[in-house]
């Protein structure tokens, strides 16, 4: 008969009590006990190596005096020794130079994305994709030229578009709407008027528009400001930037010539610019 109290036959202690109530010898497995043996080994050899124990006035500082600002410092050195050899390129490398170096130009793309998130993603948008009065970086259509000297001319001297409000002219309620019309079907010189009112001196006899004064090309169906009738009368009406008229459309590129970016950086943004445009 088996004893139900000892199935296995686990050998006990010997001690008995209450006649057959025995204690059963039944240690943890090996593997379990060196696991655990292995483990408080471990930390205290953790605390022989790397800081561990808080001591008083600091902490006890292991014997490889390895420390998590000091890893951090050595990564930056080590991030900083690859910059330094493509920092002192572009400082003497102008930005057309940068662009047709492949190399030069990736890095400089990578790097200058966050100086475009710090000083131009609150106007023209995190990826240059503008936004209601700003222009957009993103495409190839441009105000004042797409080629990389422009761009880097409008980022370090800014760009003030000026139209004056009715053009300068005398426009009747009548001829306003008859010129809005025209430019909302894209076609702004099919009207007599566009001539005769002077509007094809800033924005060329075709409507296209003329890059040396950033007038908008109004064929295109790419608006600055607003493609429907009431926008673009609304434009007619008061101008761009017209400082005689309170309500005039406001189109302001600050100037970075004189901000704490240095030449280099100026010269990065022009190749990200570049890029995102399209540009080649
Ligand atoms: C305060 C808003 C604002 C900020 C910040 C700003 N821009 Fe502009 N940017 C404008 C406006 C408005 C225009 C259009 C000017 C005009 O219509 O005459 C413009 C025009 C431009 C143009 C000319 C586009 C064309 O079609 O020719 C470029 C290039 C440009 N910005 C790049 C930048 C870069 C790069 C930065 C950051 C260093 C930046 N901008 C920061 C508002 C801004
Ligand atoms: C003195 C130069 C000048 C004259 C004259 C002028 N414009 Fe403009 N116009 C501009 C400039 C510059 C802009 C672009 C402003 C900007 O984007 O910064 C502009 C923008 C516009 C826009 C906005 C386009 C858009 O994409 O939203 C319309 C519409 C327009 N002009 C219509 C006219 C009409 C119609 C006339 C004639 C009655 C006229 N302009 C005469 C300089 C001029």
């Amino acid at each position: 008969m088996t004893d139900k109290s000892n199935p296995y036959q686990v050998p006990t202690t010997g001690h008995v009590w209450d006649d057959n109530l025995a204690e059963l010898v039944n240690p943890p497995p090996k593997w379990w006990m060196i696991g655990l043996h292995a483990s408080w080994l471990l930390v205290v050899l953790y605390g022989v190596f790397y800081p561990m124990w808080p001591s008083l006035g600091g902490y006890t500082k292991g014997i490889l005096g390895w420390t998590q600002v000091g890893e951090y410092k050595q990564d930056l050195k080590a991030i900083e020794a690859v910059r330094a050899k493509y920092e002192e390129r572009l400082v003497t490398a102008d930005a057309a130079g940068i662009l047709g170096d492949q190399e030069l130009r990736d890095y400089t793309v990578k790097s200058a994305k966050v100086l475009f998130g710090d000083n131009c993603a609150a106007c023209h948008g995190g990826g240059g994709q503008g936004g209601p009065n700003y222009p957009v970086l993103a495409d190839d259509d441009w105000l004042y030229g797409g080629d990389i000297n422009t761009i880097q001319a409008s980022i370090t001297n800014g760009r003030m578009g000026m139209m004056p409000a009715k053009a300068g002219v005398e426009l009747s309620e009548a001829e306003i709407d008859q010129l809005a019309n025209a430019i909302a079907q894209g076609q702004p010189a099919s009207t007599p008027l566009f001539m005769e009112k002077g509007c094809f001196a800033c924005h060329g006899m075709d409507g296209k528009g003329m890059q040396a004064l950033g007038s908008a090309n109004l064929t295109d169906g790419i608006w600055r400001f607003s493609g429907t009738v009431e926008g673009i009368k609304y434009t007619i009406t008061h101008g761009v930037n017209d400082p005689s008229d309170p309500e005039s459309r406001n189109a302001v590129m600050p100037t970075f010539g004189n901000t704490k970016l240095s030449e280099t950086d100026l010269k990065k943004l022009a190749v990200y610019v570049h890029q995102l445009g399209g540009g080649k």
